[in-house]
Protein backbone atom coordinates (compact mmCIF):
# COMPACT_ATOMS: atom_id res chain seq x y z
CA UNK A 1 0.00 0.00 0.00
CA UNK A 2 1.63 3.23 -0.84
CA UNK A 3 0.86 5.40 1.95
CA UNK A 4 -0.56 8.95 0.91
CA UNK A 5 -2.11 10.20 4.00
CA UNK A 6 -1.23 9.38 7.47
CA UNK A 7 -2.55 11.50 10.66
CA UNK A 8 -2.61 10.94 14.61
CA UNK A 9 -6.34 11.36 15.42
CA UNK A 10 -6.34 11.29 19.01
CA UNK A 11 -3.86 10.05 21.67
CA UNK A 12 -6.89 8.23 23.82
CA UNK A 13 -7.31 7.31 27.29
CA UNK A 14 -11.03 6.28 27.60
CA UNK A 15 -13.44 4.71 25.49
CA UNK A 16 -15.40 8.27 24.98
CA UNK A 17 -12.79 8.96 23.14
CA UNK A 18 -12.02 6.59 20.64
CA UNK A 19 -12.68 7.98 16.77
CA UNK A 20 -16.45 7.47 15.87
CA UNK A 21 -15.37 7.39 12.20
CA UNK A 22 -15.46 3.54 11.98
CA UNK A 23 -12.66 2.80 10.42
CA UNK A 24 -10.67 -1.05 10.48
CA UNK A 25 -8.67 -1.01 13.31
CA UNK A 26 -5.08 -2.25 13.23
CA UNK A 27 -4.05 -2.79 16.50
CA UNK A 28 0.09 -2.97 18.07
CA UNK A 29 0.92 -5.06 21.41
CA UNK A 30 3.80 -5.77 22.87
CA UNK A 31 6.32 -5.05 26.45
CA UNK A 32 7.17 -1.11 26.55
CA UNK A 33 9.97 -0.75 24.03
CA UNK A 34 9.68 -3.39 21.87
CA UNK A 35 9.22 -1.25 18.68
CA UNK A 36 5.57 -1.05 18.64
CA UNK A 37 5.63 3.02 17.80
CA UNK A 38 9.04 2.32 15.36
CA UNK A 39 6.88 -0.05 13.90
CA UNK A 40 4.46 1.85 12.55
CA UNK A 41 6.81 4.44 11.71
CA UNK A 42 8.70 1.87 9.28
CA UNK A 43 5.34 0.77 7.71
CA UNK A 44 4.04 4.07 6.42
CA UNK A 45 7.76 5.69 6.21
CA UNK A 46 7.21 8.80 8.59
CA UNK A 47 9.67 8.54 10.85
CA UNK A 48 8.69 10.98 13.93
CA UNK A 49 4.83 10.42 13.38
CA UNK A 50 4.49 8.06 16.39
CA UNK A 51 6.74 9.39 18.71
CA UNK A 52 9.33 7.01 20.39
CA UNK A 53 12.12 6.39 22.44
CA UNK A 54 15.81 4.46 23.74
CA UNK A 55 13.75 4.81 27.21
CA UNK A 56 11.02 2.51 27.61
CA UNK A 57 7.51 3.67 28.93
CA UNK A 58 7.04 6.08 26.01
CA UNK A 59 3.79 5.53 24.70
CA UNK A 60 1.26 5.88 27.62
CA UNK A 61 -1.75 6.35 25.82
CA UNK A 62 -4.02 4.56 23.26
CA UNK A 63 -2.60 6.83 19.86
CA UNK A 64 -4.66 6.45 16.97
CA UNK A 65 -3.64 7.47 13.60
CA UNK A 66 -5.36 7.32 10.45
CA UNK A 67 -3.98 5.77 7.47
CA UNK A 68 -4.98 7.32 3.93
CA UNK A 69 -8.53 7.65 5.81
CA UNK A 70 -9.17 3.67 5.15
CA UNK A 71 -7.70 2.86 8.51
CA UNK A 72 -6.39 3.03 11.94
CA UNK A 73 -3.65 1.98 13.37
CA UNK A 74 -3.60 1.56 17.04
CA UNK A 75 -0.21 1.93 19.22
CA UNK A 76 -0.74 0.96 22.75
CA UNK A 77 1.23 1.37 26.10
CA UNK A 78 3.90 -1.34 26.52
CA UNK A 79 2.99 -3.76 29.14
CA UNK A 80 5.45 -4.86 31.84
CA UNK A 81 7.33 -1.62 32.12
CA UNK A 82 8.40 -2.09 35.66
CA UNK A 83 8.88 1.56 36.73
CA UNK A 84 5.57 2.69 35.99
CA UNK A 85 3.77 2.28 39.23
CA UNK A 86 1.40 -0.58 39.84
CA UNK A 87 -1.51 1.67 39.95
CA UNK A 88 -0.56 3.26 36.24
CA UNK A 89 0.43 -0.74 34.70
CA UNK A 90 -2.92 -1.64 36.47
CA UNK A 91 -4.74 1.45 34.69
CA UNK A 92 -2.78 0.79 31.30
CA UNK A 93 -3.46 -2.81 31.61
CA UNK A 94 -7.20 -2.13 31.92
CA UNK A 95 -7.48 0.18 29.29
CA UNK A 96 -6.01 -2.06 26.46
CA UNK A 97 -8.25 -5.19 27.93
CA UNK A 98 -11.45 -2.69 27.40
CA UNK A 99 -10.60 -1.62 24.36
CA UNK A 100 -9.93 -5.12 23.27
CA UNK A 101 -12.71 -7.25 24.85
CA UNK A 102 -15.61 -4.14 23.57
CA UNK A 103 -14.15 -2.58 20.16
CA UNK A 104 -15.46 -4.32 17.13
CA UNK A 105 -13.05 -2.16 14.96
CA UNK A 106 -10.72 -4.10 16.03
CA UNK A 107 -9.27 -6.24 12.48
CA UNK A 108 -5.97 -7.18 12.98
CA UNK A 109 -3.45 -7.73 16.36
CA UNK A 110 0.10 -7.55 15.97
CA UNK A 111 1.99 -8.66 19.41
CA UNK A 112 5.87 -7.19 18.90
CA UNK A 113 8.31 -9.70 20.87
CA UNK A 114 11.55 -8.99 20.95
CA UNK A 115 13.53 -11.55 18.36
CA UNK A 116 16.82 -11.28 20.87
CA UNK A 117 15.00 -12.99 24.09
CA UNK A 118 12.51 -15.36 24.98
CA UNK A 119 8.89 -14.42 25.02
CA UNK A 120 8.40 -12.88 28.88
CA UNK A 121 5.45 -13.96 31.32
CA UNK A 122 3.58 -10.85 30.27
CA UNK A 123 4.19 -11.83 26.77
CA UNK A 124 3.08 -15.41 27.42
CA UNK A 125 0.02 -14.16 29.21
CA UNK A 126 -0.51 -11.47 26.79
CA UNK A 127 -0.96 -14.05 23.99
CA UNK A 128 -3.17 -16.92 25.66
CA UNK A 129 -5.57 -13.88 27.02
CA UNK A 130 -5.93 -12.98 23.08
CA UNK A 131 -5.86 -16.52 21.97
CA UNK A 132 -8.81 -17.10 24.90
CA UNK A 133 -10.85 -14.75 23.53
CA UNK A 134 -10.69 -15.45 19.79
CA UNK A 135 -8.73 -12.45 19.12
CA UNK A 136 -6.15 -14.76 17.62
CA UNK A 137 -3.10 -12.28 17.24
CA UNK A 138 0.03 -12.27 14.42
CA UNK A 139 3.26 -12.36 15.88
CA UNK A 140 6.34 -10.60 15.17
CA UNK A 141 9.72 -10.82 16.62
CA UNK A 142 11.28 -7.01 16.68
CA UNK A 143 14.56 -6.17 16.23
CA UNK A 144 15.83 -8.76 14.19
CA UNK A 145 19.10 -6.62 12.76
CA UNK A 146 20.39 -6.94 16.16
CA UNK A 147 20.42 -10.40 15.51
CA UNK A 148 22.72 -12.97 13.49
CA UNK A 149 21.34 -15.28 10.17
CA UNK A 150 21.74 -18.37 12.77
CA UNK A 151 19.75 -16.66 15.48
CA UNK A 152 16.83 -15.42 13.88
CA UNK A 153 16.07 -18.97 13.02
CA UNK A 154 16.41 -20.06 16.53
CA UNK A 155 14.87 -17.07 17.80
CA UNK A 156 11.84 -17.67 15.32
CA UNK A 157 11.84 -21.48 16.22
CA UNK A 158 11.86 -20.26 20.08
CA UNK A 159 9.21 -18.25 19.88
CA UNK A 160 6.79 -20.73 18.38
CA UNK A 161 7.55 -23.27 20.31
CA UNK A 162 7.08 -21.37 23.64
CA UNK A 163 3.88 -19.62 22.52
CA UNK A 164 2.20 -22.95 20.82
CA UNK A 165 2.19 -21.92 17.39
CA UNK A 166 1.44 -24.47 14.87
CA UNK A 167 4.72 -23.65 12.61
CA UNK A 168 7.86 -21.35 13.29
CA UNK A 169 6.71 -19.66 9.66
CA UNK A 170 3.69 -17.88 11.56
CA UNK A 171 6.70 -15.52 13.23
CA UNK A 172 7.20 -12.47 11.08
CA UNK A 173 10.91 -11.30 11.74
CA UNK A 174 11.06 -7.43 11.53
CA UNK A 175 13.46 -5.08 11.55
CA UNK A 176 13.13 -0.92 11.01
CA UNK A 177 16.44 -1.05 10.16
CA UNK A 178 16.69 -3.24 7.62
CA UNK A 179 12.82 -3.28 6.52
CA UNK A 180 12.56 -6.79 7.36
CA UNK A 181 9.37 -8.27 7.31
CA UNK A 182 7.98 -4.96 6.12
CA UNK A 183 6.15 -6.29 2.75
CA UNK A 184 4.82 -9.20 4.38
CA UNK A 185 3.33 -7.11 7.03
CA UNK A 186 1.77 -4.66 4.58
CA UNK A 187 0.39 -8.56 2.82
CA UNK A 188 -1.33 -8.93 5.89
CA UNK A 189 -2.72 -6.00 6.26
CA UNK A 190 -3.97 -5.16 2.98
CA UNK A 191 -5.88 -9.11 2.96
CA UNK A 192 -8.07 -8.08 5.99
CA UNK A 193 -8.91 -4.69 4.30
CA UNK A 194 -10.24 -6.24 1.11
P1 LIG B 1 6.74 1.98 24.54
O1 LIG B 1 6.09 3.13 23.86
O2 LIG B 1 7.58 2.36 25.70
O3 LIG B 1 5.78 0.89 24.88
O4 LIG B 1 7.82 1.34 23.51
P2 LIG B 1 7.63 0.91 21.97
O5 LIG B 1 7.29 -0.54 21.91
O6 LIG B 1 6.72 1.84 21.26
O7 LIG B 1 9.14 1.05 21.42
P3 LIG B 1 9.76 2.17 20.46
O8 LIG B 1 9.18 2.07 19.10
O9 LIG B 1 9.70 3.48 21.15
O10 LIG B 1 11.26 1.64 20.34
C1 LIG B 1 12.09 1.45 21.45
C2 LIG B 1 13.55 1.52 21.03
O11 LIG B 1 13.88 0.41 20.20
C3 LIG B 1 13.90 2.78 20.22
O12 LIG B 1 15.18 3.20 20.61
C4 LIG B 1 13.91 2.28 18.79
O13 LIG B 1 14.77 3.02 17.94
C5 LIG B 1 14.43 0.86 18.97
N1 LIG B 1 13.97 -0.05 17.89
C6 LIG B 1 12.69 -0.31 17.55
N2 LIG B 1 12.62 -1.18 16.53
C7 LIG B 1 13.90 -1.47 16.19
C8 LIG B 1 14.50 -2.32 15.20
O14 LIG B 1 13.85 -3.00 14.39
N3 LIG B 1 15.87 -2.38 15.19
C9 LIG B 1 16.64 -1.68 16.06
N4 LIG B 1 17.97 -1.83 15.97
N5 LIG B 1 16.11 -0.86 16.99
C10 LIG B 1 14.76 -0.76 17.06
MG1 LIG C 1 5.56 3.35 21.90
Amino acid sequence: MKVTKAEIVISAVAEAQYPDDNLPEIVLLGRSNVGKSTFVNTLIERRGLARTSSQPGKTQTMNFYRINDQFHFVDMPGYGYAKASKTEREKWGKMIEKYLRNRNNATLIFQLIDSRHEPSEDDILMYEWLVHYGLNPLIIGTKADKISKINQKKSVNRIANILNLRSAQEVILFSSETKLGKEVVWEHIENVLK
